[in-house]
């Protein structure tokens, strides 16, 4: 992964490929942002006037290359767009350029420098948060995927593209100073995680399946002193985990549920983190038509975000306990496949009619739930691609929010967006709870088509244990970026939810929630 380094140095004298710079859009025309007076002073200040008649406007995520001035050991200026001059920037307020802002930016301008091997970074860093906001974004912009690739796994090639930006100086990032450090070493423990989880979704099925995850995931609890369980098929039969089995039963790659504890003795509460991991949805017997299932490796993205979640917990040693359960089956169409018509016996011991074969997330979720729940955790938060429906509500960026609390579900909002993730809060209507009546069982997997990502939120709802506080995030839109990279986002997994479940965990941990 890409190194961070924290400098105070001029950055004329650094040893770079590329100084970057920030630029904002005013109202008469692109503004040089704080953190780079130095080098607009090397362009005898008309570095501002130099980005205009170059076509720059400091539009978000635009990005601009100059010849350095001269005296600069970098040879290029990278001009990044942070798009309005901030009310208050020039009263002398703290976050003039708001968190996000900053990690996009520096998102974008990590992307734009592909194929480098250093660049400084000298954009408006005011204090320690606006540090972790552009750590954050170089981390997560410089991410690539190359591993299938001739000269994969971030190597250089002509074939295979560029490699990702090798390191980036923070300039103006102190290194003797505490909070500096802290800020960094925390972006690079998150990011790192992230974007591993990033390569779990990107990771082709045929290559992972539920038993190579639960094979990445022992290890990586190995390392971190996070205690794992892997319940393959057979104890999953003698447990009555029907959901779980009943999805996998398509599969010549048998299921498995993995579960991660990670524990500190200060802990005083204790959160569950449920993850839908289908490593493939092909429908099974509901098969889904061409068009809608070349993407379905990404259905394994809420347990890929519950076990960097877990890891991010364990390495930032945070004092809370943290358990992630990660739901893994592939969902095929085959003679062992589980029907339209079949009844599932669940591990909490209601019975399911499955009605569509791919409204297959929520019975390995309802399973997991139902087991997760058996520790009476403080609040159980899940995370799945559920719903198509998600998407045609909310989009491609951001995610639902359901609760059955809704001081909760407002929380757990606050925290997305404060971790730099879009969210938006939906209900859990009970009108809608009829339509998933069975006359055989006691609900059907599948309800009204209206509101469908409601209905599955209800149908998980009746899983959770009694008394426990529960959210549910769905994730469809934004797992999986189909279209061009943009900020900090690349192309294909994104990892979507990470930074959410590892803030709940650290505002759990600081007492200041529920
Ligand atoms: N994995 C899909 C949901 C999905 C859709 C994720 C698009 C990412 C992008 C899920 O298993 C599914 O197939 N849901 C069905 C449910 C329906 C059959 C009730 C859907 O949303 O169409
Ligand atoms: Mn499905
Ligand atoms: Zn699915």
């Amino acid at each position: 992964m890409t190194a961070l380094t924290l400098s105070t140095a001029a950055a004329s004298g650094l040893r770079a490929d590329a100084i970057v710079v920030g630029v904002a859009k005013g109202a008469k025309g692109p503004v040089v942002a704080p953190g780079a007076e130095a080098v607009d002073k090397a362009y005898d200040g008309k570095l501002a006037s130099v980005l205009e008649t170059l076509g720059a406007s400091g539009g978000e995520g635009e990005v601009t290359k100059l010849p350095a001035p001269s005296g600069f050991k970098a040879p290029v200026v990278v001009a990044v767009g942070l798009g309005a001059v901030p009310d208050n920037s020039d009263q002398g307020e703290k976050d003039a350029y708001a968190p996000e802002t900053l990690r996009r930016a520096a998102g974008a301008a990590a992307r734009a420098l592909a194929g480098s091997k250093k660049a400084a970074f000298a954009l408006p860093l005011e204090d320690a948060e606006d540090i972790a906001a552009v750590a954050e974004g170089a981390l997560l912009g410089a991410y690539a995927f190359d591993a299938y690739k001739e000269n994969g796994q971030n190597g250089r090639n002509a074939k295979n593209g560029k490699a990702p930006l090798a390191e980036v100086a923070l300039l103006g990032a102190k290194p003797r100073d505490k909070a500096h450090r802290a800020a960094v070493e925390r972006a690079t423990a998150v990011t790192e995680e992230l974007n591993r989880a990033r390569d779990l979704v990107n990771t082709p099925p045929n290559d992972l399946n539920p038993e190579a995850f639960a094979a990445v995931a022992t290890a990586a609890a190995k390392e971190h002193g996070i205690k794992v369980q892997v319940l393959d098929e057979k104890a999953l039969a003698k447990g009555g985990y029907g959901g779980i089995l009943g999805v996998g039963a398509g599969s010549a790659a048998p299921p498995r549920l993995v579960k991660l504890s990670y524990t500190h003795s200060k802990a005083k509460k204790h959160l569950a983190y449920v993850g839908k991991g289908i490593t493939y949805d092909s429908g099974g017997i509901s098969l889904k038509p061409a068009g809608h299932n070349e993407t379905m490796k990404c259905d394994m993205s809420g347990a890929a975000a519950v076990f960097a979640a877990v890891v991010a917990a364990a390495r930032l040693g945070l004092e809370v306990n943290v358990t992630g359960w990660l739901a893994l089956a592939e969902n095929m169409p085959s003679g062992s496949a589980t029907r339209p018509g079949d009844v599932l016996r669940m591990y909490s011991g209601k019975t399911v009619e499955v009605l569509n074969t791919d409204a297959e997330g929520r019975l390995v979720l309802a399973d997991a739930l139902a087991k997760a729940s058996e520790e009476k955790p403080d609040a159980i938060i899940d995370v799945a691609t559920l719903t198509g429906a998600m998407v045609l509500a909310l989009g491609n960026r951001t995610f639902g929010v359901m609760a059955n609390d809704d001081a909760f579900r407002t929380a757990v909002h606050e925290t997305a967006e404060e971790a730099g993730e879009a969210s938006w809060p939906m209900p859990l209507p009970s009108d809608l709870r009829k339509g998933m009546d069975s006359s055989t069982a006691d609900i059907a997997n599948m309800g009204e088509r209206m509101g469908g990502g409601l209905v599955a939120g209800l149908f998980l709802k009746e899983f959770v244990g009694e008394g426990i506080t529960w959210a549910h995030l769905d994730i469809a839109g934004p797992a999986f970026n189909e279209q061009g990279p943009f900020g900090y986002t690349p192309k294909g997994g994104t990892g979507s939810a990470v930074r959410t479940l590892v803030r709940l965990a650290e505002r759990t941990a600081a007492g200041d929630l529920g």
